[in-house]
């Protein structure tokens, strides 16, 4: 039986793995975050500079990776998912964000301010497809207009150089039955989803361009080295593997 992307991090060994293999040391994600939380920041604080008041929500905050990074640089933070269990971690590690349990589908009344910037990590692309637009639409509804932010990150780029191994995998792996997500989405396909979901993407940066397989080899420093040369806001952006894009109202 498949389990659904509400449920996957509800069960307590994956909330334990989240932190202990996914993001643990020398793991693929934990370089790329090294990558992507500086870049993160500076975005967030060049967004206070020119704004009053930063009201932060981060959307399905887990375990509080993003969360622990940014509150600090904003005036209010809160943070919100659907798993108790992912929340008690977050919890440990946040120290003024507000946090949250629910599901804002079911009880929109959850959100009731403007935010100035959402965050949104690691979602997208493993929630089920009907969920993805009926959430962002909710994300839009909460988001001041016109100049607030939602930052809204692809962690499976279709079009990068990953792909090849992917679709290896799916071929090989009945992904039902394991469990594994092996899902990917096109820099396209976000962006036409933001889009019909009210938001213009305004910058893209992208982080990871070489195959993570190489992070298990010999070769590893050489692969963070030039991941590290080709992170950020450049031309190539569309086929890096973790994709996090600047959206505005529209
Ligand atoms: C891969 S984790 C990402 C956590 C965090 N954003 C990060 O990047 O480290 C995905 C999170 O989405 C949450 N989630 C799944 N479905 C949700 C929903 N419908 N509403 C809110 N959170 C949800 C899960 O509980 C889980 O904590």
């Amino acid at each position: 039986m498949t389990i659904s992307y509400s449920d996957r991090f509800r069960q307590k060994d994956a909330v334990e793995s989240y932190d202990s293999k996914e993001y643990g040391s020398g793991s693929y994600s934990a370089a790329i975050w090294q990558l992507q939380r500086p870049v993160l920041e500076r975005i967030l604080k060049d967004f206070r500079q020119r704004t009053e008041r930063v009201r932060l929500l981060d959307f399905a905050c887990g375990t509080g990776r993003v969360l622990a990074s940014l509150e600090s640089l904003v005036d209010s933070a809160e943070g919100i998912d659907i798993s108790e269990n992912m929340v008690a971690v977050a919890r440990t590690k946040c120290v003024q964000a507000r946090l949250l349990v629910g599901d804002i589908l079911a009880s929109p009344e959850l959100l009731q301010k403007k935010y100035e910037v959402i965050s949104c990590f690691r979602f997208l692309l493993n929630v089920e497809p009907e969920i993805r637009g009926r959430v962002l639409h909710r994300l839009r509804e909460v988001l001041r207009v016109p100049d607030g932010r939602l930052l809204v990150n692809v962690h499976g780029n279709a079009r990068s150089l990953r792909h090849p191994a992917i679709a290896w995998r799916r071929r090989r792996e009945r992904t039902e039955k394991s469990g594994t997500m092996l899902n990917e989405m096109s820099p396209a396909e976000t962006k036409t989803l933001l889009r019909e979901s009210g938001f213009q993407v305004v910058r893209q940066f992208g982080f990871g361009i070489l195959p993570p397989t190489l992070y298990r080899t010999p070769l590893r420093r050489l692969a963070v080295a030039v991941d590290q040369s080709l992170a950020g806001d450049h031309w190539w952006n569309d086929w890096s593997i973790d994709m996090l894009f600047v959206c505005r109202p529209c």
